[in-house]
């Protein structure tokens, strides 16, 4: 009897956790259901890098740029800027095969297709290269210090804060755009386009062939993308509707 009984308790502890289950059930179908139909699988959860943040590509990019790690002018007289980068994965590991994109203004503020009157020819490119990213994830830039330049704007003219334009492309990671803000610099606060997680300080590095010379670095973080995703975000897949 005594068994019997012991059963019987044994038992009724056990109810409440299959009830428990049962209630659960609804929730995980919840779930499912709110699945975005995506195919971008994006994985935040144990990132230990934050991804870099993008930005508006602007009216002056052109594809094409050939592949250049020193890109200073022989016609310019402006500061030379040693840019060092890291490109990683969310896990804050090296990227593989990551190519890269560079394009910015000159020391006078100007790119060289800003002149809607005197485009440059196809073949002609100005500031503006494509580069590879070592095996360890670095990758490092010769070029001029890019100036501040005004943009028209009906409400009002406003000054960008200098700044350098990248693209990354990387098999498994979703290609983006964004841009690198050289500080210091006094137009932060008007600058409508101003974000301070795209940062990179100056730093001096004494002087070349008598100009003054700089130094900036940034770490860039790839998204996380599956092979559907990157074809789509690449517009080499057409999304299904
Ligand atoms: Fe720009």
């Amino acid at each position: 009897m005594a068994k019997r009984s012991k059963q019987r308790a044994a038992a009724k502890k056990a109810a409440p956790k299959k009830a428990a289950r049962k209630k659960a059930a609804p929730k995980k179908a919840a779930r499912k259901r709110a699945a975005p139909k995506r195919h971008v699988e994006l994985v935040y959860k144990d990132a230990t890098c934050k991804p870099t943040d993008d930005h508006v590509e602007g009216p002056y990019y052109r594809p094409g740029a050939p592949p250049l790690t020193d890109l200073y002018p022989p016609d310019s007289r402006g500061s030379v800027l040693h840019f060092e980068g890291t490109v990683s994965d969310i896990h804050c590991r090296p990227v593989h095969g990551v190519s890269g994109e560079i394009w910015q203004c000159d020391e006078k503020g100007r790119y060289d297709n800003q002149d809607p009157a005197h485009q440059p020819a196809p073949d002609y490119f100005r500031l503006r290269a494509r580069f590879a990213i070592g095996p360890d994830g670095t990758f490092r830039l010769r070029t001029v210090l890019p100036a501040n330049y005004t943009v028209d704007d009906p409400g009002g003219n406003w000054t960008r804060v200098k700044h350098l334009h990248f693209k990354f492309f990387a098999h498994g990671h979703q290609p983006f755009t964004t841009e690198i803000e050289l500080l210091p610099d006094r137009h932060t606060r008007s600058d409508k386009l101003y974000n301070p997680h795209l940062a990179a300080h100056l730093q001096e590095a004494g002087a070349e062939k008598g100009l003054p010379a700089y130094r900036a670095c940034y770490d860039f973080v790839l998204k996380p993308v599956s092979m559907k995703g990157y074809a789509l975000a690449a517009g080499r897949l057409k999304p299904q509707r």
